[in-house]
């Protein structure tokens, strides 16, 4: 089990490159089974998710070929329709090939995603429009078996007006992929807007898929029989770049992040000003500057645009060591608290009833070993760590492998004093 020793009391300056968004590369490297035809993808960051999706996707016979940030994927050999338990339980973006392998192939057979950390994430918004487009879906033995019955038309997915319960990132995406090769319209309502989903909808569009109003709550998709080949350069990962201004924030110092988008993080900048940050954005740089202790700042999670659940934990870190006291709310996940307790460990003054938790600032927190439970819990954590006095040890570093491209090596580069341990 590898782990990160941090000291704590470095500011932060310099430059750090954001490398492309995960949860843009996961569902848009899905869409190379909608193709017999190439998908070239550049930027790409090197994460264990990623490798875990590739790793998904070759075992169905889509061939991969990988070079530095780029990957080229062909869906030309697919001959395996299956998404097995063993890879789908590490990562719960699986369910993405549920979409595409049902319109291209007329059948899937995907694996429940596990429950995780962050709370059960049950999958019924993808089934059920699925099921609105004519697929007959059963679940048996902890799989789910889809199938477009013989008598539909050419086998295909029919076309229709789907509407979200609730906002779902990836059920978004997992029926507008389907819905690219269905047969007629499909309108997507209460749809999400995340700029990821707008990034495979270009994706898609660059394919040859006709789809309209990708960013806002109603997408519409008009079939076509065949999608081909394509070039796509993966936008820059939002949650990235907020977690190193947040530290940064709370470290105190003075970042450029280059290869950045501040437009698709306003809620965030806006926090972070309110916390007392200066923030300059020119082209496809951020810089933020601060050289006092930030002010405590209310978060509350909410579909985009407004201010994202993968950004509360490490808001929340920063909180603890703010200057006053505030309220963070989480609406989207029923169990995405975990670093709290991680948290309190280190000093922080942490109060959580139900969905709610109030941080009231202390001058000080004290290092100490903590344990990462999830993906951005744990960069919570190593930003706590950056201002906590003393050594902190954070465990199960894994998590933050999934989702962060060489943290530890980006953070030393802006002065951190951090090193990973065997
Ligand atoms: C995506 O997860 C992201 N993952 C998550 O990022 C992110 O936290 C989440 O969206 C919310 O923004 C990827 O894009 C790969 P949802 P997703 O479907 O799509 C409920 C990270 O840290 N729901 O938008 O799985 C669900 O339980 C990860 O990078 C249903 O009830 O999230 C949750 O409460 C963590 N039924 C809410 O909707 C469904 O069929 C939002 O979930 C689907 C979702």
């Amino acid at each position: 089990m590898q782990k990160l020793a941090i000291q704590g009391g470095n500011r932060l300056n310099g430059e750090v490159r954001i490398s492309g968004a995960k949860n843009a590369a996961l569902p848009i490297m899905c869409a190379g089974l909608l193709t017999a035809g190439e998908l070239h993808l550049d930027n790409m960051p090197d994460l264990h998710d990623v490798a875990t999706m590739r790793k998904l996707l070759v075992q169905m016979g889509v061939t991969a070929a990988v070079e530095s940030g780029a990957l080229t994927l062909c869906g030309a050999k697919v001959d395996k329709l299956e998404a097995p338990y063993d890879m789908v339980k590490t990562m719960r973006a699986a369910i993405l090939v549920l979409g595409p392998l049902v319109a291209r192939f007329g059948e899937a057979r995907v694996s429940l995603p596990g429950g995780c950390a962050i709370g059960s994430r049950p999958v019924d918004l993808h089934i059920k429009g699925l099921q609105a487009m004519g697929a007959e879906i059963r679940i048996e033995h902890g799989y789910i078996h889809a199938q477009v019955p013989q008598g539909m038309r050419a086998k295909r997915l029919q076309g229709t007006r789907i509407f979200f319960d609730l906002v779902s990132v990836t059920g978004t995406e997992n029926l507008m992929m389907a819905a690219a090769l269905a047969d007629g319209v499909t309108v997507l309502e209460n749809a999400a807007r995340e700029p990821e989903v707008v990034d495979l909808a270009h994706c898609l569009i660059a394919m040859g898929a006709k789809i309209e109003g990708a960013g806002s709550d109603t997408i519409s998709i008009t079939g076509v029989e065949k999608l081909h080949g394509a070039s796509h350069r993966i936008m820059p990962d939002r949650i990235e770049s907020g977690t190193f201004l947040v530290a940064a924030a709370a470290a105190g110092g003075d970042i450029t992040l280059s290869d950045a988008r501040a437009d698709i993080l306003e809620n965030v900048l806006e926090k972070l000003q309110e916390a007392g940050a200066t923030i300059k954005t020119a082209g496809n740089t951020i810089n933020l500057k601060m050289n006092k202790r930030p002010k405590a700042v209310n978060v509350r999670t909410s579909p985009y645009p407004a201010f994202p659940t993968d950004m509360q934990a490490q808001f929340m870190a920063m909180n603890t060591i703010a200057e006053g006291s505030a309220m963070v709310v989480e609406t989207i996940f029923e169990n995405r608290f975990m670093h709290v307790q991680e948290l309190r460990r280190l000093g922080a003054q942490i109060d959580v009833e139900g969905n709610t938790a109030v941080i009231k600032g202390c001058t000080q927190l004290e290092g100490a070993t903590i344990m990462a439970t999830d993906l951005r819990a744990s960069a919570c954590l190593v930003i706590a760590g950056l201002v906590a006095q003393g050594e902190t040890i954070v465990d199960r570093i894994y998590h933050l492998d999934r989702g962060y491209e060489h943290i530890e090596a980006k953070l030393s580069a802006l002065g951190a004093q951090i090193r990973r341990m065997k």
